[in-house]
């Protein structure tokens, strides 16, 4: 409705849609709920559980969620999934599985890279199901299957709450189908999501702290490294492009073992790198990364998963099921963009040069 689209006392929209977001989780949960479960239709369930490989098509931010949707399909679910960038598939389609599903994922539904692959793999006779925020969207009406986001509008260029609801709603795909196919689960999703929601709340609630690293770090700076393994990897990417979308500062997000094969030639004195530590089976070595970075005189700030704490510049996240951290993890890397964006002056709802859809391929 119209006062979701309201300003209000915010300064920008980024801001109120970051501070949106334990409003959005909630709502997933009630729009995917079904007694004591969340779940998607059963013809969406029939299909995913039918395929053999899902085929993961999106750009930017989505492409991101889609990266984090992979791990659930496969580590929920046990389904395989591919994720592909939509332009490049467009020239570069890979060899196809007997029954694949393609999954768009778009926030606004309108992208063309994504369109211009789904008309292709309809004129092949394959099904698709769009993810998307936007109901009859393009995306979602020319596809076979929709779920929604229910985040309600999204205004900001830089996408924040779409891309938590992206995942939630991928999440909650995958763990339909585990029930549906009788893989053998360990935790209630329903329970988990809500405790993601409070997680983001205490997150927002210190914000402050968030202004702070974004002012000790980015207000002069000239690029910023995000490093993160297993799934934190998949956030640091998303934390480079959200600084680099509002503030202009080159960013590169990469895996941690990756340093040591280039990326550590460019670390200077006070040079900007926010790790990632939320996988307990990466802990150390990500706790090396941080080490080896700090030794060439780097300024590390660490995002770390409670029980995961480092010396030094360290934020702590209240704890939740570890495929979930990818839903708070982004919150204070957001934060920490909106700020720098702030204190450089920058243009944060409408930066230069991006669109919030492109409708061109
Ligand atoms: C544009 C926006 C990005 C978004 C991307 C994909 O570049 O500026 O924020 O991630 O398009 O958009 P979609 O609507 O398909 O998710």
């Amino acid at each position: 409705d119209a006062s979701d689209i309201e300003k209000g006392t915010y300064p920008h929209y980024m801001l109120k849609e970051i501070d949106e977001q334990p409003t959005v989780i909630r709502k997933i949960i009630q729009a995917y709920e079904q007694g004591e479960d969340v779940t998607v239709d059963a013809d969406i369930l029939k299909a995913l559980a039918e395929a053999d490989r899902l085929y993961i098509i999106a750009a930017g931010t989505s492409y991101h969620a889609g990266l984090i949707g992979k791990q659930y399909f496969e580590k929920i679910a046990g389904i395989p999934v591919e994720v592909h960038i939509s332009s490049e598939f467009g020239y570069n389609m890979p060899l196809l599985s007997k029954k694949p599903l393609f999954i768009f994922i778009s926030q606004s539904g309108e992208t063309a890279d994504s369109r211009q692959v789904l008309v292709k793999i309809k004129e092949l006779g394959y099904k698709s199901l769009t993810v998307t925020n936007v109901q009859g969207s393009t995306l979602s009406r020319e596809a076979d299957y929709t779920l929604l986001l229910h985040a309600g509008p999204e205004i900001a260029v830089a996408s924040t709450k779409a891309y938590v609801a992206q995942v939630a709603v991928l999440a909650v795909a995958a763990y339909a189908v585990a029930k549906e196919t009788g893989v053998a689960l360990d935790f209630d999703l329903k329970q988990e999501l809500a405790i993601v929601a409070n997680g983001i709340q205490t997150i927002i609630d210190s914000k402050d702290e968030m202004e702070q690293i974004a002012e000790d770090y980015l207000k002069i700076a000239r690029n910023a490294f995000f490093i993160g393994r297993n799934m934190d990897f998949c956030v640091s990417l998303e934390g480079a492009l959200k600084l680099k979308e509002i503030s202009y500062i080159q960013a590169e997000g990469f895996a941690g073992g990756e340093l040591k094969h280039g990326t550590i030639a460019l670390i200077e004195e006070g040079t900007p790198v926010f790790a990632l530590a939320t996988q307990k089976d990466v802990a150390l070595n990500i706790r090396g990364n941080v080490k080896e970075v700090v030794a060439r005189g780097a300024n590390a700030c660490i995002i770390a998963m409670e029980g995961m704490e480092e010396e030094g510049d360290c934020l702590v996240l209240a704890p939740v099921h570890e495929l979930l951290t990818p839903l708070v993890s982004v919150v204070p890397l957001q934060l920490i963009s909106y700020y720098a964006a702030l204190h450089r002056r920058c243009d944060v709802d409408k930066p230069r040069n991006l669109a919030k859809s492109v409708t061109v391929e």
